[in-house]
């Protein structure tokens, strides 16, 4: 029997990595899934429930900083393709810890390169290292304007300046040693398994618990917002039919105020919990900025959408409404993930 593709997702049991390892698992039988995880505060193995059990998974826990620990890996399981989402993902983790994102973010970005390219030096064909970044990379818009792929790099956060600079080593490592690679810049998702530390799942929990909800500033920034089954949907694609030294941006078509969006949430979570019209909207507290803060991100998703033919599946509505009710069906999940450290960073943070 013919063995099975080799591939390596990192960070699969994060929030969009787990909706990209079980996108893989179940449409590819014919691929081996190895899913890589430290597991730190944000990986959660409860959200592959469903796949654990499948024979074309497996899950490693590791952490990419690791380096003998990652060669050897390679050298195990001969990953082909290499899915990198692992990463420490929160900007205003990134403002109190900078170091902890330069050592996961590029060092560990730079491992698993080296990792990749000692297994397949002599031989790349039919090899792809797909790494997963972000927008933010590009800095910040003013009121009009969107981001192409060729919009200068221009971090303004300890998060973002660590994925610029390993999306620089990803480009690199292509230029100077040939190895085969893919970057898509995503903008930011929201949906089921978000851990409640991002603006969405935040408020759906703080709502929930008639606590209040803290808008930074003025609300008057602006997000471009994608269903993150939407996201997995485009790595699939870029994974299979991206072309190699290509980069992909990644968005939503979806441009929100921070205030509007939070007001739209508000009016979805009454409606659901059958509360009277304005209650969520009273919860509403301004609270002081976050420093550096990006006025507006906005994707232009038109190469993607032209090259490779992906568009987002659902409406930002819908895909609100599909979030809010997973959360309320799943408040068991929320109240796990809300205990113990998450309960110490929330103090630090908003008090
Ligand atoms: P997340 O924080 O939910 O998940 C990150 C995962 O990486 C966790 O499972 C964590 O345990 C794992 N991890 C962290 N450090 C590790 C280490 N040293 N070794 C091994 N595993 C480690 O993040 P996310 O929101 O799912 O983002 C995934 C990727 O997508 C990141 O690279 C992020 O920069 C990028 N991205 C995110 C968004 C967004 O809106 N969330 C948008 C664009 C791009
Ligand atoms: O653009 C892609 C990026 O989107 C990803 O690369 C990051 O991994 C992801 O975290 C996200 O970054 P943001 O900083 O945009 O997301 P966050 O959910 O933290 O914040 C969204 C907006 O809401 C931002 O303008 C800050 C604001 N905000 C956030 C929080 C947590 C608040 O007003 N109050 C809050 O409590």
């Amino acid at each position: 029997m013919k063995p099975k593709k080799s591939i390596l997702i990192t960070g699969g049991a994060g929030f969009i990595g787990s909706h990209v390892v079980r996108l893989f698992v179940n449409k590819y039988p014919d691929y081996h899934i190895f899913n890589l995880d430290s597991l730190t505060y944000a990986g959660n193995l409860e959200n592959l429930k469903d796949i654990e059990n499948k024979p074309n998974y497996t899950f490693l826990k590791a952490d990419i900083t690791n380096e003998p620990e990652i060669h050897l890996l390679f050298k195990t399981h001969q990953f082909e393709g290499v899915i990198h989402l692992a990463a420490e993902s929160h900007v205003d983790r990134s403002i109190n810890d900078p170091l902890a994102f330069v050592k996961t973010n590029v060092i560990g970005t730079m491992i698993l390169l080296n990792a990749f390219k000692n297994l397949w030096k002599d031989d790349y064909s039919n090899k792809l290292f797909y790494h997963i970044s972000t927008d933010e990379v590009y800095g910040t818009l003013g009121e009009t304007g969107l981001f192409t792929e060729t919009t200068p790099y221009d971090p303004n956060s300890p998060y973002s300046a660590s994925k610029a600079s390993s999306d620089h080593f990803v480009r690199a490592y292509g230029e100077t040693y040939g190895l085969p690679y893919v970057i898509t810049n995503c903008s930011n998702n929201y949906g089921q398994n978000q851990f409640p530390e991002k603006l969405i799942p935040l408020f759906i929990n703080n709502i929930i618990n008639n606590k209040p909800l803290p808008v930074y500033g003025d609300g008057n920034y602006t997000r471009d917002w994608l269903y993150v089954v939407d996201h997995a949907i485009a790595i699939d694609l870029v994974f299979h039919e991206g072309k190699n030294e290509e980069t992909y941006n990644i968005g939503g078509f979806n441009e929100w105020k921070n205030i509007d969006l939070v007001k739209l949430l508000c009016k979805q979570m009454d409606e659901k919990l059958g509360r009277e019209k304005g209650t969520s909207e009273k919860l509403i507290t301004y609270v002081k900025d976050r420093p550096g803060h990006d006025l507006r991100y906005a994707i232009d998703a038109s190469k993607i959408n032209k090259e490779l033919g992906w568009k987002p599946s659902v409406t930002f509505e819908q895909g609100l409404s599909i979030t809010i009710d997973w959360y309320l069906g799943n408040q068991e999940w929320l109240n796990r993930v809300t205990t113990g450290e998450y309960q110490s960073y929330y103090k630090k943070q908003y008090q």
